[in-house]
């Protein structure tokens, strides 16, 4: 039977893994891209969490960086793991746009640029993007699953490429870019909102280098800006897949309504909801059926009875929580597909769990 999960691993080009941290994003991230090597997809994860749960989830012992990592498994496709090296994706696309490779060097010294590739946030969803767009473009590649920050802000990256062109289309930006021509003096140029906003995040004194940055960097910021744009075109394209990935617990699922408003904000389609981390249900009685077992049995069988009983509330009340958040969801995506997978007994830590939920995700569940 196809599942939802074969449609969406086997059409995507992409796959978009959102969801606040806790609730199994990076494993789910995972479990697709295996569930997408069985279909015979060569599939990268690329994790921008900081955060090094990627290699643990997978159980790899050695660390995980930029360049991808194949991992043993025995399917017909391929499984690749990377992790988002933010200053190492700046220097390599410094080099790549760069005309020479002093001019790569002068950019790479530059104080500005080296607070910039080590410390903003909005560098990091910038270099996201970008790493996105390499890994793309690299045919070693035909799937790139994104495991997303646990941050509440997680989907800047998707408008930083936009972010960016803009900023290096500035007038004011250009103006610095070829002071000669511009005539205007760096120490008025400072005075401009923009600038302004810019000191105010990395502050005054690299303000200064801001100047000598965008010199050094005249002429690579036409193939930065066509990157970007082909990233952020790349992203609301038809083969980019979000997923919203959630537990239900009330937290998970009130940041799972977050996420889903801000992709309708953003004017992009939802493809599936995935519920992880549910309690499992055992046989078909229900709570109440229990409660009244326990109420007509004495002893050990009572105690049982009871303790069913709790295990079905549990199950319940998850179910009665992601319920609602799905009806909420589908005000806003009305044909959004349900994937759900339990609560294992374990920590998610090898291959072995991530197949067992990567198997759990694939069963079709009559739609809710
Ligand atoms: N289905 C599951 N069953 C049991 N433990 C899980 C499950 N999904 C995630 N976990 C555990 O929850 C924790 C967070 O998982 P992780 O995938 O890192 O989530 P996130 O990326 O959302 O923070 C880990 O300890 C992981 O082992
Ligand atoms: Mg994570």
């Amino acid at each position: 039977m196809t599942t939802t999960l074969d449609s969406i691993c086997s059409s995507a080009r992409v796959i978009v893994a959102c969801g606040t941290g806790g609730v199994g994003k990076t494993s789910v991230a995972a479990a697709l891209g295996v569930h997408a090597a069985r279909a015979g997809r060569k599939v990268v994860v690329i994790t921008i969490d900081p955060a090094r749960r990627l290699a643990d989830a997978i159980g790899l012992d050695g660390a995980l960086g930029n360049e991808p990592q194949k991992v043993a498994l025995d399917t017909s496709g391929e499984l690749w793991v990377t992790m988002l090296d933010v200053r190492e994706t700046f220097d390599n696309l410094v080099r790549e746009t760069s005309p020479t490779p002093e001019r790569a060097r002068e950019v790479m010294e530059n104080s500005f640029y080296r607070s910039l590739s080590r410390s903003l946030s909005g560098t990091r969803d910038y270099m996201a993007a970008e790493r996105l767009h390499g890994l793309q473009n690299d045919s070693r590649f035909d799937l790139v699953i994104v495991d997303t920050p646990p941050s509440r802000n997680a989907l800047d990256f998707l408008e930083s490429p936009e972010r960016l062109a803009r900023f290096l289309k500035h007038p004011v930006v250009r103006l610095l870019v070829a002071p000669s021509r511009g005539g205007l003096r760096f120490a008025s140029a400072a005075m401009t909102p923009v600038l302004k906003a810019i000191s105010s995040v990395v502050g005054s004194d690299a303000l200064t280098g801001v100047a000598a940055f965008l010199r050094a960097f005249d002429g690579m910021e036409t193939e930065f800006s066509r990157r970007a744009l082909a990233v952020a075109a790349m992203l609301r394209g038809n083969d980019t897949h979000f997923v919203v990935v959630t537990a239900p617990s009330p937290d998970a699922l009130k940041e799972a309504d977050h996420f889903v408003s801000e992709l309708s904000r953003l004017g992009i389609e939802l493809r599936l909801l995935v519920a992880n981390r549910m309690p499992p249900r055992f046989g078909s009685s229900s709570s109440t059926d229990e409660h009244l077992r326990a109420s007509q049995s004495s002893g050990d069988e009572a105690a049982l009875h009871s303790l069913l009983a709790s295990m079905y509330e549990d199950a319940e009340r998850a179910e009665a929580g992601v319920d609602a958040f799905v009806r909420r969801t589908r005000t806003t995506f009305p044909q959004v597909p349900l994937a759900s997978a339990t609560e294992l007994a374990e920590d998610i830590h090898s291959m072995d769990s991530i197949g067992v939920l990567a198997h759990q995700l694939a069963v079709a569940k009559p739609q809710l």
